[in-house]
């Protein structure tokens, strides 16, 4: 830590590095959105319960206003701004978004679940999707156009494995 109380900090970023000179007590929501102009991760609450600022870290997703920026050091950071779009067209096109305020988070956790498809051996898409809030949709949009992103997902697998 500096005589100004910041330390500096290295992280992975949508698969790039990033260094950067932090106060310790900064969220990570703030640096991914002010600091770095990553405007797409969203603040809902603010407090953890909605999942509208969900990024991946490490591989798992994390509510981004409560992970303080130093926890994110030698981390690997994922934000929306790092999802191909077209990997999950089918959920974006099934009205699964409609004030689009859960829409990242909402997003970002899908991303894991299509990347462990795995989990739904054990656990319920809706479980699998319970820290992400959404007040419009009712969830079923939301819940179809995964489970259609998700076949359509390994689809593309076994033709590429094929
Ligand atoms: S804004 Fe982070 S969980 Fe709601
Ligand atoms: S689409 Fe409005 S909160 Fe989810």
């Amino acid at each position: 830590m500096d005589e100004c109380g910041l330390v500096t900090i290295e992280l992975t970023l949508n698969g790039g590095c990033v260094r950067l000179e932090v106060d310790p007590g900064e969220r990570l929501l703030d640096t991914l959105r002010d600091r770095l102009g990553l405007k797409g991760t969203k603040e809902g609450c603010g407090e953890g319960e909605c999942g509208a600022c969900t990024v991946l870290m490490d591989g798992v997703p994390v509510n981004s206003c409560l992970v303080p920026i130093v926890q994110a050091r030698g981390k690997r950071i994922e934000t929306i701004e790092s999802v191909d779009r077209a990997q999950l067209s089918a959920l974006l096109d099934s009205g699964a978004t409609q004030c689009g305020a859960c829409t990242p988070g909402v997003v970002m956790s899908a991303a894991w679940v299509m990347q462990h498809p795995e989990l739904l051996h054990t656990h319920g898409l809706r479980e699998l999707m319970a820290g992400n809030l959404c007040r419009c949709t009712g969830y079923d949009g939301i819940i179809g156009g995964l489970a259609a992103a998700i076949e359509a997902g390994l689809a593309r697998k076994s033709e590429g494995e094929g």
